[in-house]
């Protein structure tokens, strides 16, 4: 059987991530402790997709390479591929002419998550007589999406990039399969009012043409990244399919409710209230009377030594130490939210470009 070719955007500026990507990629944000990009990986890897081009961008690219190097930790074999510029989808997959080699391909932004991945259809794919394939699905805001417009009986006719009038509800997501006729069609493009060449338009071109384009309607939830309040659902989508695995120390009088996750050398001191889901990293400390309820996410090393938390992701390495309610955030790394009584009163901050504060 002919396998995929796999094709991992991991570019772009992530502006609405804003600032939490002055210091990495977008698609590098952990989600119940995971970068989302890893989830992308290993959705191919268990599809049977060894062979990855990871398409890096201007922000911090070294990161990525730091973080899968040549694959081997994942069971894959990764080959990177630089995009200077942020010009959209097509522009990357006219990267990868020479990687791709006359084969199918799939590619995959690098901040999409799909729940039950891709397996059936990298399986259904090469041996169809697609020339490319579209995995669409229902959402209620279409207009930030490209879009389906289908005929009575349900032939795809047209895809429209971000319509202000949206034919249908059905949103392409950010995972598309193409034979190497897609490359004759992204070779035409010119750039859209958004400067980028579209991957929608290629496709366009594809149906207008008469190639034959395929598509798939996703049953359960995707979901794509772009913004503060996407991570934080995804955490939810991700964390709500959670299993209680206590690896770290519960102290006696330590109260764990529900699906809790909770790392190698973590501790949950006395008093302590953790309510699942909750995933908890490596090396973690919560002192006693903290409360950690449903969806929050904390990472490796981190100190929560006072507070309330919920509904949030802490990075890395951040120390929490406050006499008040953490909610819908999410904290980068080695950040410090501390509250004392020190004098002169009034609240002390020392914070990069674009952060949001809300008190
Ligand atoms: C891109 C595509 C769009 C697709 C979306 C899925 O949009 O252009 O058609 O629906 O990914 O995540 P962007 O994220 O660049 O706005």
């Amino acid at each position: 059987m002919l396998t995929l070719k796999g094709v991992i955007l991991h570019g772009g500026y992530g502006t609405k991530l804003r600032p939490l990507t002055h210091t990495g990629p977008k698609q590098l944000i952990p989600v119940a402790n995971k970068p989302i990009s890893q989830y992308v990986l290993e959705d191919l890897r268990s599809s049977g997709i060894i062979e990855i081009a990871v398409i890096l961008g201007n922000i911090h690219p070294e990161k990525v390479k730091e973080h899968y190097g040549n694959g081997e930790k994942f069971g894959v074999k990764i080959q990177y591929i630089r995009q200077h510029e942020p010009k959209g989808i097509a522009h990357a997959v006219n990267l990868c002419i020479e990687y791709v080699n006359h084969q199918p391909f799939i590619v995959y932004l690098g901040d999409n998550l799909l729940k039950g991945g891709v397996k059936n259809y990298v399986q259904l794919f090469p041996n169809s007589d697609y020339d490319a394939m579209v995995l669409l699905c229902k959402v209620r805001n279409p207009q930030r999406f490209g879009v389906a417009k289908f005929d009575k009986k349900g032939k795809l006719l047209q895809l429209i990039e971000k319509p202000k009038q949206p034919p249908s509800n059905y949103a392409l997501t950010g995972i598309y399969f193409f034979k190497p006729i897609i490359f004759e069609m992204t070779k035409q493009l010119k750039p859209s009012w958004r400067e980028e060449l579209e991957i929608t338009e290629a496709i366009q071109l594809l149906l207008e043409k008469g190639y034959n384009v395929g598509y798939q309607i996703v049953q359960d939830w995707w979901k794509d990244t772009g913004t503060p309040e996407d991570i934080l659902e995804a955490n939810r989508l991700v964390l709500d399919e959670l299993k209680l695995e206590i690896r770290g120390k519960i102290e006696n009088n330590a109260s764990i409710q529900g699906r809790v996750a909770i790392g190698e050398n973590s501790i949950i001191k006395e008093k302590a209230l953790i309510r699942g889901p909750v995933i908890i990293g490596e090396n973690t400390t919560v002192e006693p009377t903290v409360y950690i309820g449903p969806y929050t996410s904390i990472g490796n090393n981190v100190i929560i030594k006072r507070g309330e938390i919920e509904n949030s992701i802490i990075m890395d390495n951040c120390t929490i130490d406050i006499n008040d309610r953490i909610t819908d955030s999410l904290i980068a790394p080695y950040s410090k939210i501390i509250s004392n009584n020190n004098t002169p009163h009034g609240k002390k901050f020392i914070i990069g470009e674009r952060t949001h504060i809300q008190l």
